[in-house]
């Protein structure tokens, strides 16, 4: 089963090739308007004029602040991370960190601060562990050489994603891809279907509930939307890395993605259960909001690298309807327990 997956991934893998570059000349300009149809519910860009809304985190900066299952105690103003960022359970952690992931460098902050110290990443940035390094590589060129932006060009961390690619060398690419390898891919994700979901408000870039004495309470969910919360707003901003998410999705919607994934075969080269094969990504478990911006992303032609020429018939051929259903699906599947091992020589 899995040679032939190999087989057919090697196939499509060299079919590409001259295919890619001819693509990549005629692909549509990542920058400019926000492109029609774009599903905002992902990419949450900021209200203009917005206040920033109560954090859940004391302001005092000297303020202790525990969470519940450790005994651990840091300051607000350690979780800031101006650094190094504060990691609660270091026990959970598999090698040794690199400096450019743990401390950053001038001009860089430090991977962990976005990231989090597992690499799970949050719904507006990105999950980067236990990918291969050739994949986690590839982004990082990706992002230097202008084929990887994101389709709405008010999303500012993308943005500042890529200047950090261009200024590390691959020297410290391949320590943070090689680390990060190592970390398990956590199960935390957990999708709901209700024809309700929490009220939301924007804070720290992605979605929070808020809190039932702050107005909060369950609302209709659209159709075709995802809303992605964390189970714990405290423990969300303070990186908890143990914490888990909840995506609310309207009835129905698993069985539609369940459908679209075997129309679109993603199972032949992202795995059967969507975690992984070599350096095509794992999706299972991974926040949908991520999952259905990259799924636009290729779509409009934002994300366009030369490994993304195989997602780009996939995308061209479903509706942004379809894209959010198989977007939930994917989140649904539970990853595998532990990373496949990831050694050093596998990855060259
Ligand atoms: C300021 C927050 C921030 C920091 C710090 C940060 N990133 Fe990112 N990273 C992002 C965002 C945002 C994305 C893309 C999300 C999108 O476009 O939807 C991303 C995407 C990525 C991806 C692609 C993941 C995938 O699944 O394809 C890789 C690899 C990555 N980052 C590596 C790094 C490394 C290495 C560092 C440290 C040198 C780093 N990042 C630091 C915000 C950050
Ligand atoms: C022919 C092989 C192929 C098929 C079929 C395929 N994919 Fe992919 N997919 C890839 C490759 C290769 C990449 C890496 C692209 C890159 O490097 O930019 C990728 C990347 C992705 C990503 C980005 C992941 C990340 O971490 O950034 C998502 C999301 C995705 N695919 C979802 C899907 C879904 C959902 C389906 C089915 C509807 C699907 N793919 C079908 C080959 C495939």
């Amino acid at each position: 089963m899995r040679r032939t997956y190999g087989v057919l991934l090697a196939v499509a893998l060299v079919t590409l090739g001259t295919a890619a570059v001819m693509a990549q000349q005629n692909a549509p300009a990542p920058t400019g308007p926000v492109p029609p149809g774009l599903p905002e519910w992902a990419y949450t860009p900021p209200v203009p004029g917005a206040p920033p809304p109560p954090s859940a985190l004391p302001s005092d900066d000297n303020a202790p602040v525990s969470i519940p299952g450790t005994t651990k105690t840091f300051t607000r103003g350690q979780l800031r991370a101006q650094k190094e960022t504060m990691d609660w359970y270091p026990e959970d952690r598999r090698g040794n960190i690199p400096n450019i992931a743990r401390f950053g460098k001038e001009g860089v902050r430090q991977c962990t601060l976005c990231h989090l110290p597992d690499g799970s990443g949050r719904p507006e940035n990105a999950p980067i562990s236990s990918y291969s390094p050739v994949y986690f590589m590839q982004q990082m060129q990706d992002f230097r050489n202008g084929l990887r932006k994101s389709a709405d060009p008010r999303k500012a961390n993308t943005n500042v994603m890529i200047g950090f690619a261009k200024a590390t060398t691959p020297e410290e690419d391949l320590a943070a891809a090689e680390y990060f390898a190592q970390q398990p891919y956590p199960r935390r994700m957990k999708v709901v279907e209700s024809k309700t979901a929490p009220k939301v408000r924007m804070q720290g870039g992605m979605h929070m509930a808020i809190p039932a004495n702050e107005g909060g309470g369950m609302e209709p969910i659209k159709a075709d939307e995802i809303v992605e919360v964390p189970d714990d707003n405290l423990r969300a901003e303070a990186r908890d890395t143990r914490m888990s998410w909840t995506a609310y999705v309207p009835p129905g919607t698993l069985n539609r993605g369940k459908q679209v994934a075997a129309k679109a075969q993603c199972a032949l080269c992202h795995g059967a259960n969507l975690e992984g094969i070599g350096p095509v990504p794992a999706l299972a478990g991974r926040s949908p909001s991520y999952t259905m911006r990259q799924l636009f992303d290729f779509k409009t032609g934002a994300r366009h690298g030369p490994w993304g020429e195989l997602m780009r018939p996939v995308v061209a051929n479903l509706s942004v309807q379809e894209l959010t259903a198989v977007s939930a699906y994917a989140a649904s599947i539970q990853p595998p327990v532990a990373a496949r091992p990831t050694t050093t020589s596998a990855a060259r």
